[in-house]
């Protein structure tokens, strides 16, 4: 009997890991011919290869990329996550659809941890989402974004000289975990710490600590997988009640902030609230919030969604920019004479002063900089992975509800179809005025995603970007450090490690 009972299970888990993904996989590879590479591994699919590539060729994608290269035919990536087939879109057509038709593809929680950033912007779909992306658009216009340059001057200036810079990843995310602390609480958040640490120190520290749980640790890979996010907290080990721990603390604290600024709003008169609006996130958040309750549309305030709201633009805005920007520092590193085509670029436009909203758009030479940086290393290779929420017939493939989908942002920069020397590194490919991109159908170089969910933050991450370089820049000569090797590898998102990669001398 027990022999019986073995087999049926051994045949069950042969099912789900192999044949469940494996053969809607095939017959697509079957229809597609050609235009389809099938890259399947079981469990793993995909991420098996990417970090074999790591491992072998010192960077996550380097394998793929290679693939995609030598196959331009290819439109579809057909891979697996567990056992669930994942389809990767390579081609520009397939991901201008996916893009435009948001509404059939909601997202999936990469973190799989709940109450972090579930109901923050990032997660949230339909009409919520839809009120939430007009009440923080008010968060993110020109005029709110040019009132913290002042801010972002001063925290990069006091990081150069305070920073030890022997950890790049630490020195940056410090920077652009203060400016979204300081942009989202103002000033009832300076010197906030967390289970010891600054806030943001901790915030960064706590979600690679979950990604790497999640994605490294069998044991709890298997336990979310069987009994969904509450795994965290049924039979946790050490580690998992460690980071539970700290969850707690994180959400207690932000609470505690938000309700420090709650009872301060109330007592202020409606001037000053205004006045304060243009300040920071959280004020223009609880103002609406309380003005529903005084219409009587809500008896209590609701904590959950605004502190979401603020992890959610914490965890979105400030690795995202930290990686770009040591990303940018590296790539500075590796070419000498465009470190010194953009330090003169800088000096000849404000010489020591610091930067103001009217340099912006007159760093030229540092927009297509990092425009071509983002060609070749967008951290964000990709956005979130998407489910197919119903059966569909979606351009030429028949897609069916529960698969996984994600339009790759990496690929179609890198064929000869759209840029010409795709593979070199040139961002004066910028400078001309023909337009670098060719067959572009708006969809080809997209580092903020497009459509109606693009980056909410893009402005922001591309000022903060232009002002942390511009000073770094100016203060020191960068260059890669000759006592490690240089890779490019992935904490969640694809970025330059090891963290000591780069050395940084004081210009005379
Ligand atoms: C180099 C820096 C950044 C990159 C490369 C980047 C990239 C992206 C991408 C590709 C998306 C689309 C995600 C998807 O559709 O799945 C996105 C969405 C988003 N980003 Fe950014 N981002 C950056 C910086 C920021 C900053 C600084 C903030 C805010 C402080 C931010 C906040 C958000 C939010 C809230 C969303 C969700 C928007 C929505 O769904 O309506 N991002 N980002």
């Amino acid at each position: 009997m027990i022999f019986y009972i073995i087999i049926i299970f051994v045949f069950y888990v042969l099912y789900r890991i192999v044949l469940k993904p494996l053969i809607p996989l095939l017959i697509l590879k079957l229809q597609f011919g050609k235009e389809a590479y099938l890259w399947y591994a079981p469990i793993w699919g995909l991420l098996k290869y990417n970090f074999r590539s790591l491992k072998q060729n010192g960077d996550f994608f380097d394998d793929l990329r290679k693939r995609m290269r030598e196959n331009p035919q290819v439109k579809i990536l057909l891979t697996n996550f567990l056992d669930t087939p994942f389809i990767n879109f390579v081609d520009s057509e397939y991901i201008k659809k996916m893009y435009l038709e948001y509404q059939n593809f909601p997202k999936f929680n990469l973190l799989r941890y709940d109450n972090l950033i579930d109901k923050g912007l990032l997660m949230t779909e339909g009409e919520e989402w839809r009120f939430q992306r007009t009440l923080l658009g008010l968060a993110f216009t020109f005029e709110k974004l040019k009132s913290r340059i002042p801010m972002i001057n001063q925290t990069v200036k006091e990081r150069c000289i305070l920073d030890p810079k022997t950890n790049s990843f630490d020195f940056i995310s410090w920077i652009t975990g203060e400016v979204v602390i300081h942009s989202f609480f103002g000033e009832i958040a300076k010197g906030l710490t967390i289970n010891g640490k600054p806030g943001q120190v901790e915030i960064v520290k706590l979600v690679a600590d979950i990604m790497l749980q999640r994605f490294k640790n069998a044991y709890t890979q298997i336990k979310l997988m069987i009994l969904g996010n509450k795994g965290w907290r049924i039979l946790a080990t050490k580690k998992e009640k460690d980071i539970n721990n700290r969850v707690d603390t994180l959400r207690n604290t932000v609470k505690q902030l938000i309700e420090t600024r709650i009872q301060q709003l109330k007592g202020e008169t409606e001037a000053r609230k205004e006045k304060d609006k243009d300040q920071c996130f959280l004020d223009i958040y609880l103002c609406e919030l309380l003005k529903q309750q005084n219409e009587g549309s809500k008896k209590n305030i609701d904590f959950e969604p605004v502190l979401q709201q603020f992890l959610t633009l914490f965890f979105a805005g400030t690795d995202t920019t930290a990686t770009m920007t040591v990303t940018c520092l590296v790539y500075l590193a590796k070419y000498p004479d465009v470190q010194n085509e953009l330090l003169e670029e800088i000096k000849d436009l404000m010489q020591d002063s610091d930067v103001q909203d009217t340099h912006l758009p007159k760093l030229v030479k540092m927009n297509a900089f990092i425009n071509e940086v983002f060609r070749l290393r967008n951290p964000a290779f990709s956005p979130f992975v998407r489910l197919v929420q119903q059966d569909m017939q979606f351009l030429d493939i028949k897609l069916k509800k529960g698969w996984m989908v994600v339009q790759r942002h990496d690929i179609p920069v890198i064929r000869n179809e759209h840029f010409s020397n795709p593979e070199v590194f040139d961002y004066k490919r910028w400078l001309t005025g023909q337009g670098a991109i060719q067959s572009d159908n708006g969809f080809v170089h997209i580092p903020f995603g497009a459509g109606g969910r693009n980056c909410i933050g893009q402005h922001m991450a591309q000022m903060e970007l232009k002002i942390i370089l511009c000073h770094i820049i100016r203060k020191f000569q960068v260059s890669l450090n000759p006592d490690v090797q240089l890779k490019f590898g992935i904490r969640f998102l694809y970025g330059a490690e090891p963290d000591n990669c780069l050395i940084y001398k004081t210009r005379r």
